[in-house]
């Protein structure tokens, strides 16, 4: 009899030399290089190299690889696309524009279905640049407004705050966003980038790896987890109120948003940056409540059941800060993971093999078929 490791729980599939995630200690390395330095030194646009190529670029590869993705003939979307977008019912959640839009790009991408890498190089770019700008283009759509033209002076961060608003991000706001997506942009094995992995292993396109990324992101135990958190502070509503209501959800036996992680066993290391800019995001915008009622839950779940904050406990109150919808933080997730998929899908197609696991069949044994009148 096989051995079934129910969600394959702490099974090794591949080797890679992309993410290295210590659980125990709460260290995570993108490439060796631990994200604690890359929030303090980085930027998103050089975090985008360095997992694409596997090193931090010397200052003219960094200028030219900015140059590139922060074009606007990069960032634009196509006007049939555009179209497209305003055909769409304006209750559309947004993670599903996001999932239609991607896959809708694949048939303008100038590289097609080419899998060589210099052309997974450059889909991976016009992705990645062309993302923030379906997400910020829809929000303005179905509030009825025109989308507003990509700023390459901007960085990716302040370009998708300026899409959003039409007007420049504060500082902090810019800073917070861009420490976000480098916190976001990739995490090992995780479920969305093992389904881009499975798609891009039957030696399938980047944009069908993107699209089977998206929806396994979506759901509420991966990435669509920041959403709920944030529903759970909109009814928790004022901070008194926080310690009673989770207590009450803990003896209701309730799973807690943005609370726990199969391989941290601590603290999730990125959750402590985005508590830290959350927190001056909440004082400089006069909206610290969200904060302090994640504060209260945090504590009490780590008294009464020592499980910790992840990446998602956070991070929507920052966003909320910044006035993004609720609906939009997934997808925000997703404009800075794509990079993470795209760099899977470049390594698992250097040294592909078809992944295809199988199953302990517990169903009827053979039987025989019977004729409908028969039964
Ligand atoms: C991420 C997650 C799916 C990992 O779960 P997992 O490795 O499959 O672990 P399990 O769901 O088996 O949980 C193990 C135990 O911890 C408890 N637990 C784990 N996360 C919990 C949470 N967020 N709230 C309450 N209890 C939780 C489970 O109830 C279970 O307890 P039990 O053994 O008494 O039944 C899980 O922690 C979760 O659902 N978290 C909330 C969703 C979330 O924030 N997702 C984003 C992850 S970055």
């Amino acid at each position: 009899m096989s051995i079934v490791k129910e969600g394959l729980e702490d099974v090794v599939v591949a080797t890679s030399e992309i993410c290295f995630i210590d659980g125990r200690e709460g260290r995570l390395l993108y490439r060796g290089y631990d994200v604690d330095e890359l929030v303090q030194h980085s930027t998103f646009e050089e975090v985008v190299y360095l997992l694409w190529h596997g090193t931090l670029p010397s200052r003219k590869e960094l200028e030219a690889h900015t140059k590139a993705l922060t074009a606007t003939a990069t960032r634009r979307l196509p006007t049939k696309l555009m179209a497209m977008l305003r055909q769409l019912p304006k209750k559309t959640p947004p993670m599903e524009v996001l999932r239609t839009g991607v896959s809708a790009l694949a048939a303008f991408d100038p590289d097609g279905e080419d899998n060589a890498r210099e052309a997974m190089l450059r889909k991976a770019l016009r992705l990645t640049a062309q993302m923030p700008t379906l997400v910020a283009a829809w929000e303005r759509l179905r509030r009825g407004q025109s989308p507003v033209t990509p700023n390459p002076r901007f960085g990716l961060a302040a370009n998708f705050l300026f899409m959003m608003t039409g007007r420049k991000p504060t500082e902090l706001a810019a800073e917070t966003f861009d420490v976000a997506l480098i916190l976001h942009a990739d995490h090992e094995f995780n479920a969305s980038t093992f389904a881009a992995r499975v798609t891009a292993a039957t030696l399938s396109d980047l944009h069908s790896a993107v699209v089977s990324g998206i929806g396994a992101l979506k759901g509420p135990l991966h990435g669509g987890a920041n959403e709920q958190v944030m529903r759970m502070v909109e009814e928790i509503a004022k901070p008194e109120r926080a310690e009673a209501w989770i207590k009450k959800a803990l003896d209701d036996k309730a799973r807690i948003m943005g609370f726990g992680h199969r391989v941290y066993r601590v603290e999730d290391p990125r959750a402590k940056h985005l508590r830290r800019l959350a927190t001056a995001l909440g004082k400089q915008t006069g909206r610290t409540a969200y904060v302090e009622i994640l504060n209260t839950v945090a504590r009490v779940m780590g008294e009464e059941k020592k499980i910790y904050p992840n990446v998602d406990l956070y991070s929507g109150a920052a966003y909320a800060c910044m006035g993004i919808p609720t609906d939009l933080f997934t997808p925000i997730f997703a404009m800075s993971r794509v990079v993470g998929w795209a760099a899977h899908v470049l390594e698992q197609h250097a040294h592909n093999r078809l992944i295809r696991p199988r199953a302990e069949y517990t169903g009827p044994a053979r039987q025989a078929y019977v004729l409908p009148d028969r039964r």
